[in-house]
């Protein structure tokens, strides 16, 4: 299975920069075909900035559309909210869903993490589903009992390999500088490995993510790590070179 690459741009930049980026990453890409033998790339980019990429992406099959988010109803007076048909409509393939700060800013359930990836799936979305601890969830211990719970409650019935792809981002991690140890996330990925295969036939294909400061400097002893099929990246994901920096340390 190739690693999927994902960046997570998160609420950054303007037009003009997402252009570029988008522009940087495929122009790097094309300057190391290689990297396409081993990876996938895929860049979530504001939802305003969607088209502004898509129109960047077009004719290029090397990088893959997505957002960030989408709501849980089909349509109607939901008033700032983007669905899934219209991400359909403006070839975003991918939807994040469940990110942390999603769960903490716009307090977002479980139950409506699940009902967004039922309507993004029968858009015909992929979902990358996120899930992680707290800080202190961990230190109590509770890490496992959290992921588990956040797994069960946020992946619907729909869910397959093929159109799921879970991110395992312990909060504590995400733009902090701080990295879970290399045995702290072997032990998560298998634990996460274990749960799909309670319920999924074909669990051994859906990609496990891990997220939370993957840099360069850091890739390589976490992506080699056993259940890690990519990372989804925020901070370094603005930046051309520190993107494909880690694409780089996939061998
Ligand atoms: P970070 O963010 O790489 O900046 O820690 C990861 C994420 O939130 O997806």
């Amino acid at each position: 299975m190739k690693k999927l690459i994902a960046g997570n741009w998160k609420m950054n930049g303007l037009r003009i920069d997402a252009q570029e980026l988008a522009a940087d990453i495929v122009n790097g890409i094309y300057k190391d075909e290689a990297l396409l033998e081993r990876c996938n790339f895929l860049v979530c980019p504001p939802s305003i900035h969607i088209g502004v990429v898509r129109h960047t992406l077009q004719n290029v099959d090397s990088v893959i559309l997505g957002a960030q988010d989408c709501s849980a109803h089909e349509n109607g007076a939901y008033t700032g909210d983007i669905s899934a048909q219209m991400l359909s409509d403006s070839s975003c393939a991918y939807v994040i869903l469940g990110h942390s700060e999603r769960r903490q800013y716009h307090e977002e359930s479980n139950e409506l993490v699940a009902q967004k990836a039922i309507l993004a799936h029968e858009s015909g979305r992929v979902t990358i589903i996120c899930v992680g601890e707290s800080e202190q969830e961990r230190e109590e211990g509770r890490e496992k009992d959290v992921v588990g719970a956040q797994l069960a409650g946020s992946m619907p019935g729909s869910c397959t390999a093929k159109n799921t792809v879970i991110a395992y981002e312990p909060v504590w991690a995400i733009g902090t500088g701080k990295t879970a140890c290399v045995e702290d996330v072997r032990v998560m990925h298998a634990f996460i490995r274990e749960k799909l295969k309670e319920r999924l036939e074909d669990y051994k294909n859906m990609r496990i993510l891990y997220g939370g400061s993957m840099k360069p400097a850091n890739a390589k002893e976490l992506l080699t790590v056993e259940n890690v099929d990519g990372g989804l990246i925020g901070g370094a994901s603005l930046s051309a070179e520190q993107f494909l920096g880690i694409a780089k340390e996939v061998h």
